[in-house]
């Protein structure tokens, strides 16, 4: 089975993926953990995509595709889970046509719906182990003893540089824009399901494990 999850950022995208990763054995194809990959590795790509990313941008449609194919090929007969791809209408006809040539097609679009509010304070106050990447929250989810990662011990953190209130509202903008008026092109194939994500991380895990289930 391979599915979108598609929602602006801070819907919990990832945490949704990574977690039908963990369960089901699906693989989670994150442009965004690809491209922030490409950044720390210095490689051309990364080049390219860094100032645009800091800026809450979109990178370009050609490079993200790319990627995505690249890995597409290495799937295999598990299902896939396209987190933060496609964002534009150009993405959505290639990943189309990326899986025709595989012999593959989609399932489910699935739409994270959450408050524009409630997606800043995710945001904004987001962090991550710098050892193990296990993730926390300033308010939501606090290391079990203060300083030290629950999963490794260490005392490094990090935040991504595009996690600021500034640059959450351009993202916001650009998934306004561009990314939620892909979402006609999948209402017309019935591939579309709403998916309430103001609800628990247990609660969204659910609602999307029915539809899959169904
Ligand atoms: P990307 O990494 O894809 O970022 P994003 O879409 O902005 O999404 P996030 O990772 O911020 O949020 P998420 O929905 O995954 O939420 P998460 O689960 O982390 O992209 C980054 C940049 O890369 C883009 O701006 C762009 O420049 C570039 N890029 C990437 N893909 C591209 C593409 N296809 N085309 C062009 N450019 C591209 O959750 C967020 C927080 O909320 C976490 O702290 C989490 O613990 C918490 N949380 C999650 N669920 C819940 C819940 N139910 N209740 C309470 N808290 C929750």
């Amino acid at each position: 089975m391979d599915i979108i999850l598609l929602g602006p950022p801070g819907a919990g995208k990832g945490t949704q993926a990574s977690r039908l990763q963990a369960e089901r054995g699906m693989i989670q194809l994150s442009t965004g953990d690809m491209l922030r990959a490409a950044v720390a590795s210095g490689s051309p790509i990364g080049l390219k995509a860094k100032a645009v990313m800091e800026a809450g941008e979109l990178v370009s449609d050609a490079i993200v595709s790319a990627l995505i194919g690249e890995r597409l090929d290495d799937a295999g007969e598990a299902g896939v889970i396209f987190d933060g791809y496609p964002r534009t209408r150009a993405q959505a006809e290639a990943l189309d046509l990326l899986l025709a040539e595989r012999g593959r097609s989609l399932d489910y679009v699935i739409e994270l719906v959450v408050d524009e509010e409630e997606l800043v304070e995710r945001i904004a106050g987001r962090f991550s182990c710098a050892r193990c990447g296990a993730g926390y929250h300033d308010r939501f989810k606090r290391p079990k003893v203060e300083g030290e990662c629950d999963v490794c011990g260490t005392t490094e953190f990090k935040r991504r540089p595009d996690d600021n209130e500034e640059t959450v509202r351009t993202r916001l903008a650009e998934y306004r824009k561009k990314t939620a008026p892909i979402l006609p092109y999948y209402e017309e194939r019935g591939l579309v399901r709403r998916v309430d994500g103001m609800g628990s991380v247990d609660d969204v895990a659910a609602e999307i494990e029915e539809i899959l289930d169904s």
